[in-house]
């Protein structure tokens, strides 16, 4: 997709970090941007920012990993402009600690959010996007952590690596329908933003039972370590316009892989 003045862009989590820099960014092409986030203050933060930047905007109040919710988005897309030509399934989540210890509630709000939540995005979409016939595009973020193994989340890893898994899947499907909508998936490194404080927006039903999860100094001092790399991260910002270099703590890795395009 080149031209993108006029254009329709829907971003998820687009209330804080890299889903608002997505959703400004859309803006200061001249798009048509709809905004879905859960956090119901920050998205009105959001698309106050984005109205008085003069952009045609609506925010919708969404829970991605919710299939109704995330078809009601496509719907209130649909109706007030008619098509949707970029659509970022963004929208994420950390929790959780190793494979074993993680609790059930951790897989799921995880998986719900991060994996999920990119199901209910394509599902509810990509039809519409197939039916204009024009030329269209889907970014899903996923994350370093979708490409190589560290010592992160179990669930966050799992639910990243399936969404570099469902992006390939999706680009060849869509390149054997010879469609004009394509596909890339992002894979940033550490980004400043709110990640390390995903259990604001963790549901009352998905929180842990305290006598079930036991915090070691361990893991203490692994939250601790994530929350300042995440600290020294790139601005959110800096992820749109990144293409070979990287300035973050894991240069080395990342280098290659900060942005993983498929062909388009
Ligand atoms: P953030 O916490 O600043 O933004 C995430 C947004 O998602 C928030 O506005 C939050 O309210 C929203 N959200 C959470 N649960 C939701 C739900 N169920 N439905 C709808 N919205 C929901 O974090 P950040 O870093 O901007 O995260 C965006 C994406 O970037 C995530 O997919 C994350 O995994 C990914 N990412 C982040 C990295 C980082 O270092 N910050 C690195 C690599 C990937």
């Amino acid at each position: 997709m080149k031209e993108f003045r006029g254009k329709v862009a829907v971003v998820t989590g687009a209330a804080s970090g890299i889903g608002r820099a997505l959703a400004l960014r859309c803006a200061a092409e001249n798009m048509q941007v709809v905004v879905a986030d859960i956090e119901e203050s920050a998205l009105g933060r959001v698309e106050t920012e984005l109205k008085d930047s003069g952009a045609n905007t609506l925010a919708v109040l969404t829970d991605v990993s919710n299939a109704e919710d995330v078809e009601t988005l496509a719907r209130k897309t649909l109706e007030r402009f008619g098509a949707v030509h970029l659509l970022c399934n963004n929208a994420g989540i950390g929790a959780g600690s190793t494979a074993w210890e993680s609790t059930l509630k951790d897989w799921e709000w995880t998986l719900g959010v991060n994996l999920w939540g990119v199901i209910h995005g394509l599902r509810a979409f990509v039809p519409a996007m197939l039916e204009q016939d024009s030329e269209s595009h889907i970014v899903n973020t996923a994350s370093v952590a979708g490409l190589i193994s560290f010592h992160l989340n179990a669930p966050y890893q799992v639910s990243k690596h399936a969404v570099v898994g469902l992006s390939e899947k999706l680009h060849y499907d869509l390149e054997a329908r010879a469609a004009k909508v394509k596909v890339s998936v992002l894979c940033p490194g550490w980004v400043r933003t709110r990640i390390m404080d995903s259990h604001r927006n963790r549901p009352a039903e998905l929180e842990n039972d305290p006598a079930e999860v036991e915090i070691t100094p361990e893991m203490m001092d692994a939250v601790e370590g994530y929350r300042q790399a995440c600290e020294s991260g790139i601005p959110p910002e800096k992820v749109l316009s990144l293409t070979s270099s990287y300035e973050s703590g894991w240069r080395p890795c990342c280098r290659a892989v900060i942005r993983c395009r498929l062909k388009n």
